[in-house]
């Protein structure tokens, strides 16, 4: 049986563990959501490093993990390059903002991206933004959204701050017929329905779980996984979380259990 590991500050990731819901079979996965260090996005690069690193050991450490998720684009981009580094046997899968896709499918070429302020900081993204830009004529709206992720994280997605704070970030999109939005932070796909509403036109909403489920897939397959029979979830948390928002995320999960790093 191949073992997953699978992280984030919270439940953001559970939009990745969906998508893998629905592609990967055979396999056990553990969820550690980090909420007692939550939310990543405003921390240090230093500080989500070490998170980073603390958790994959103790996946290998207690659950013999064959792959690592990185469920967290803030992470991928503070500690995938140190992880890879620290264990170059270990199968190491991140999220980065789907910047590729986003402009593949505009059609006006004005792209937004809303991301933690971590994510839109760091070198990882400028270089991603960097080497695609060459290719095409492109306007991208960059936005941070810090205190979105605890809204989130509270069960607020839907309330009356939460909308004020995204009308306001969603504005200069809306003047500027974006079509195509990049959700450069898992936490966001479960604020999807009211983004869609404020931006009022039709817009395009990029999250990436999807093609990182197919990409385990295939590298699994590689090493001998046979894709058959069911898929294990166990669910750990650092902290408190929200299990009704848990339960509205994931199918079938009933009981999460607290450890300490
Ligand atoms: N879900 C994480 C991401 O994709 C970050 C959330 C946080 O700021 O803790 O960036």
């Amino acid at each position: 049986m191949l073992k997953i590991g699978v992280f984030d500050s919270g439940l953001g990731g559970l939009t990745v563990v969906k998508a893998l819901q629905e592609v990967i079979k055979g396999a056990e996965l553990f969820y550690i959501a980090d909420t007692k260090n939550a939310p990543y996005g405003e921390k240090t690069s230093e500080q989500i490093l070490q998170f980073s690193l603390d958790i994959t050991q103790h996946f290998i450490e207690i659950h013999q993990i064959d792959v690592l998720i990185v469920a967290c684009n803030t992470a991928t981009s503070a500690a995938i390059k140190t992880l890879r580094e620290s264990y170059p046997k270990l199968i190491i899968i991140g999220t980065e903002p789907g910047i590729k896709p986003a402009i593949e499918q505009t059609k006006s070429g004005n792209i937004g991206v809303l991301a933690t302020p971590a994510t839109l900081q760091g070198d990882k993204y400028q270089q991603l933004v960097n080497t695609l830009f060459m290719q095409k004529d492109i306007t991208l709206f960059e936005q941070a959204c810090p205190g979105l992720v605890e809204q989130i994280e509270k069960g607020e997605t839907e309330t009356l701050k939460t909308k004020e704070m995204l009308q306001a970030w969603l504005q200069p999109m809306k003047e500027n017929a974006v079509d195509t939005i990049v959700l450069g932070c898992t936490h966001y796909p479960l604020a999807s329905k009211i983004i869609k509403e404020l931006m009022e036109e039709e817009v395009n909403l990029i999250h990436t779980g999807e093609a990182i489920a197919k990409h385990l897939l295939s590298l699994g397959e590689k090493e001998g996984h046979i894709n058959e029979g069911g898929l294990e979830i166990t669910l750990h948390t650092t902290d408190k979380i929200d299990l009704e928002s848990v339960k509205n995320i994931l199918e079938g999960i009933e009981s999460i259990k607290v450890i300490t790093l």
